[in-house]
């Protein structure tokens, strides 16, 4: 069967490969470059376990074919912590236990930071709206909304900190 060669850039490293033209983005990373965090759930875009962001835009990744995204900037669940440091997002469900088994998690954390990204103070009703693609088989989502909103309020009072460290001092 005839390849392609692709280049892509994942959490910020340089990748190629040679994919077959019917490969899905989720197994050129899961099968390919080992980035096992990204699941698969359906295969048929119903679920959002395999989110992940190309271009910095939420993508369901087994609805996109690996030579779709060639020159594509992409972001999956393992470049979400900084070093030993979870992203708010990873802190806030683990804190709110919002992962029973944790299977939509990295779908779920990779759909909720483009929200976040989009919607620095959403209601309880645009978080269940933004996450409404991904499903959870073992929650009723409480605890994942409970998540989004502690990882809201912390990155709002970070920004803010930050913000006003930069002012100059009044006087
Ligand atoms: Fe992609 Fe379910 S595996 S949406
Ligand atoms: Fe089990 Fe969501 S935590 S599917």
């Amino acid at each position: 069967m005839t390849t392609k060669h692709i280049k892509v850039t994942v959490n910020g490293e340089a990748h190629e490969a040679d994919v077959e033209p019917r490969l899905l983005l989720v197994h050129l990373l899961r099968d390919t470059f080992g980035l096992t965090g990204t699941h698969v759930g359906c295969d048929t875009s119903n679920c959002g376990a395999c989110t992940v962001h190309v271009n910095g835009r939420s993508a369901k990744s087994c609805t996109m074919l690996a030579v779709q995204a060639d020159g594509a900037e992409i972001k999956t669940i393992e470049g979400m912590a900084a070093g030993a440091t979870l992203h708010p997002l990873q802190q806030a469900f683990w804190d709110q236990h919002g992962l029973p088994c944790g299977f939509c998690t990295p779908g779920m954390i990779m759909q909720s930071a483009w929200l976040l990204e989009q919607n620095a103070a959403p209601s309880e009703e645009e978080i269940r709206d933004g996450i409404s693609g991904n499903l959870c088989r073992c929650t009723g989502y409480v605890n994942i909304v409970k998540a989004i909103q502690q990882a809201a309020a912390e990155t709002r009072a970070a920004a803010e900190t930050q913000a006003s460290a930069a002012a100059p001092a009044a006087g």
